[in-house]
């Protein structure tokens, strides 16, 4: 019997691409269920890029400045993305909102990460509005994508404590460690199909327990 063909993902950048970095060095595990086929970036500097090139995955820089309108934008995506005949998006630090109908065109199958316990801290800044705030959880989030900014049914999400003494670059940091963790595990879950959208809900059956991640404070 043929193992079920691997997903073809394209990693959305616009910056370092650690995220990026993560879902790559996941893929190389030959059971993993997905491949990063492409990684595609709306700043043509972003350093993600090189990265990517330098691991031999296809990449492509797509300047929204060149494009008159956001969907003549996303029309040009899609035809690359068409051309390297993705399966899946992983939004990884992905800086550009998306029209409802680039949306609609991956409903179900386009995931974000979000350095955030979603629903709290939509938007930008969300270290520093946590500390704002007080509150003692922090974390990250993947989930699909829907029109809606910073929405959409959770895939997996990871909890870190916030201690005393932290700065946004503390917090973040600490966040961003489990971002690495929790985004490989999402695009797994959704790549092998394990996952079922109910609602706003994502129902994952047997492995229920992988998509939910407390950190531990730090010493
Ligand atoms: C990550 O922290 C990601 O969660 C965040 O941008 C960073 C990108 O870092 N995304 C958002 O804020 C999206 N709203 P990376 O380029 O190193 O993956």
């Amino acid at each position: 019997m043929n193992a079920m063909p691997r997903k073809r993902v394209a990693a959305l950048i616009s910056g370092r691409g650690s995220n990026m970095l993560s879902l790559m060095a996941a893929a190389r595990q030959p059971d993993y269920p997905a491949e990063i086929a492409l990684v595609l970036s709306n700043k043509v500097d972003a350093p993600g890029l090189a990265t990517a090139r330098e691991a031999g995955i296809a990449t492509a820089a797509l300047s929204h400045k060149d494009h008159p309108t956001r969907e003549d934008f996303e029309r040009a995506m899609q035809a690359i993305l068409d051309e390297h005949k993705i399966d899946l998006i992983c939004l990884a630090g992905f800086m550009r909102l998306l029209t409802p109908w680039f949306v609609e065109q991956w409903q179900g199958r386009m995931l974000n990460i979000h350095p955030a316990l979603l629903p709290s801290f939509r938007g930008l800044h969300t270290h520093e509005r946590a500390l704002e705030d007080g509150v003692k959880i922090h974390g990250a989030t993947v989930h699909f994508v829907v029109p809606e900014m910073d929405a959409g049914p959770i895939v997996a999400q990871a909890a870190v404590p916030v201690v005393d003494g932290d700065t946004p670059a503390t917090l973040g940091a600490r966040v961003l460690a489990q971002e690495h963790v929790i985004y490989p595990l999402a695009l797994k879950l959704v790549a092998s199909g394990a996952t079922r959208i109910d609602g706003n809900r994502v129902i994952t059956g047997e492995q229920a327990s992988d998509h939910v991640l407390v950190a531990p404070t730090p010493v």
